[in-house]
């Protein structure tokens, strides 16, 4: 949901700030610029285009604009469509201040509305704007002083970058709600709305909390809260490799992402066991009621982990989407968690039902991937999946990472309150442990997955069905389709299209089964004779050896055999593979779908 970008040292700010900017694109990618404070006459140099990052770089090509000090911004769409005038950075109206701006200002209709009164003209339709003109309008002869003043007036949340002719020593960065983090350079330092944006040249960070706000100098960095009292920040220093931001060979991050799960799910088995939260385990054995919250993919990951926590653990679960829990009737006392899953960490409606659900006296659980990310930071206990970066904007990696995360939390749980035997925690464990190899056999199947995506990748409509455990990975299946190929479709209970859906079937509907030889295998199996008796595609996603699948099917993609309960950890890949093979097919932008950005900032 936009990203910001900020440079200040000894090199052309023009390159970093590009490149930066190119990591980010997965945040918003309608529009894009850059503004930077000229070397030779010191003024706030500003440029932007409609389109991604290439239309700005092919815009700026072979023109020499030089400066030490500049802003970037990558924008999602909220006020005003995208325009040039609507793409940031915004400048003052005398020119001598430059934003960028990630997040929503929610009084801004006031705030314009006294500007406007106070004669500034505004040239975009945006809430960004008005901190511009605000900056002029309360300048003092200290930006610092000025950027304090301008925050305590707006409302809603954000992160700011701000940049001034009057003082070009210096990068003015505030947040409140939306990410903003710091990279700490010799001689030189960044602000970014992630880590990979500077990867390439620091490991080490300061993440900025909500109601901070940091003064950056070339060779400094001072953080100070809204009040103008200083705060001591310890910095991140962070292990990851400038790899995992590129592509490495694959023609898409989605492709690389799908590719890297055997090590993502390895990493997150033994990231688990290694940070075990023993205090987590322990508020867990009186607990009586579990609400897991969450949005697109992680909602369907905690749709998986209710199956599992209720088995292992016994206790009950309630799955909600994030933002329609927020606005509920919830119950909530002393023995009531709250797990809310979030690959990002930043997602808005996620953070807020959180915080609201905290402030109501529950027990909060984070599961993120992004380490430092806001629900990290704002829950009573944190679990990570260990997935590195993603950057495909569809959730591949980091889902399959939750799913082993909520399964080893179930477990533990499990022992901590009794209600497994040691032996059966045992079983499940040494299970696990394997799938990262027979993830590895799935993707090998590439080839015959695309043969099957090319069949199917002009229908305008595919259905997938799936049972108990695997009905959330049907969910899954229609997710991942619809989002990168625009190509309609639901996810279905298997048993529940006799009660409607089944009007929908004709000789032109693909329809996924997800039938894994588990113990709801001959009820599947009924229901998909019904598919078929109506004359459906059926695409098959099935356990190896079982020959009796093939008399429904058109297709069969086979998977290694497990413990039942394991199965969706397997079956969810081959519909990865599917989704991004007709969405390649057919020409899609699989990392960068229409309409979509990666980190969803706004309610
Ligand atoms: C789907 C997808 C989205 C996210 C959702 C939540 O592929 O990526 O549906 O899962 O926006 O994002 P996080 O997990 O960052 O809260």
């Amino acid at each position: 949901m936009c990203g910001i970008i900020g440079y200040i040292g000894k090199r052309n700010a023009v390159p970093v700030l590009l490149y930066g900017l190119q990591r980010l694109e997965y945040r918003g990618y309608d529009s894009a610029g850059i503004a930077v404070v000229d070397n030779e006459n010191g003024k706030i140099l500003i440029e932007k285009q409609v389109g991604k990052i290439k239309d700005l770089q092919e815009h700026l090509w072979g023109r020499n604009i030089n400066g030490h000090l500049g802003l970037g911004h990558t924008r999602w769409a909220t006020h005003g469509s995208p325009t040039v005038e609507n793409a940031h950075p915004h400048i003052s109206q005398g020119g001598k201040f430059a934003i960028v701006h990630n997040g929503i200002i929610e009084n801004y209709m006031e705030l314009k509305k006294y500007l406007q009164e106070k004669g500034y003209k505004f040239k975009s339709e945006t809430d960004t704007e008005v901190i511009a003109h605000l900056l002029e309008d309360e300048y003092n002869g200290n930006l610092l002083d000025t950027a304090l003043k301008v925050a305590k007036k707006l409302e809603g949340a954000y992160a700011v970058g701000i940049i001034s002719t009057e003082e070009p020593d210096k990068i003015i960065a505030i947040k409140k709600g939306s990410p903003l983090i710091i990279g700490l350079g010799k001689e030189e330092n960044f602000i970014a709305s992630d880590i990979p944006a500077v990867l390439e040249y620091t490991k080490d960070f300061i993440v900025l909390e909500d109601g901070e706000v940091a003064l950056i100098t070339e060779d400094n960095v001072e953080v100070y809260n809204l009040e103008g009292q200083k705060v001591q920040k310890k910095p991140l220093h962070v292990t990851w490799d400038v790899s995992v931001a590129e592509k490495g060979g694959y023609k898409h991050f989605m492709q690389k992402e799908i590719h890297e799960q055997p090590r993502t799910i390895g990493d997150t088995l033994a990231g688990f066991s290694s940070s075990k939260n023993e205090e987590l385990f322990d508020m867990l054995k009186d607990i009586n009621r579990l609400y897991i919250i969450a949005c697109g993919t992680s909602f369907h990951a905690g749709l998986v982990g209710k199956f599992w926590i209720e088995k292992f653990a016994r206790i009950p679960v309630e799955v909600d989407y994030a933002s329609e829990y927020r606005y509920r009737d919830r119950i909530i006392d002393e023995k009531t968690a709250v797990l809310g899953i979030s690959q990002s960490g930043e997602t808005a409606d996620t953070r807020f039902a959180l915080l609201d659900a905290k402030k109501e006296g529950a027990k909060t659980i984070g599961l993120v991937n992004v380490v430092g990310s806001s629900l990290s930071r704002e829950s009573d206990y944190v679990l990570y999946t260990y997935c590195g970066p993603e950057i495909g904007v569809a959730a591949t990696k980091t889902f399959t990472a939750q799913l082993v995360t909520l399964l080893l939390f179930a477990l533990e749980a499990g022992l901590k309150r009794e209600t497994i035997s040691k032996e059966e925690y045992d079983k499940i464990h040494e299970a696990l442990l394997h799938i990262p190899s027979k993830v590895e056999e799935i993707l090998k199947k590439d080839d015959e997955i695309k043969d099957i995506a090319y069949k199917y990748m002009n229908a305008t409509d595919f259905l997938f069905l799936g049972r108990n455990i695997n009905y959330p990975i049907a969910l899954e299946g229609a997710l991942k389709l619809k989002e990168i190929s625009y190509i309609h479709a639901e996810g279905y209970p298997a048993g529940e299209m006799k009660h409607g859906p089944i009007a929908l079937i004709d000789e032109k509907l693909p329809v996924v089964s997800v039938i894994p030889k588990d113990r709801f295998y001959e009820k599947m199996f009924s229901n998909v004779q019904e598919v078929k008796a109506r004359k459906g595609k059926v695409i098959s996603v099935a356990t190896q050896d079982d020959e009796k699948i093939k008399e429904l099917s058109e297709d069969v993609i086979y998977i290694p055999q497990t413990e039942d309960i394991l199965y969706p950890i397997l079956t969810v890949i081959p519909l990865q593979m599917l989704s991004y093979h007709i969405a390649t097919l057919l020409g899609k932008d699989v990392d960068q779908p229409r309409n979509l950005a990666k980190t969803v900032t706004v309610e």
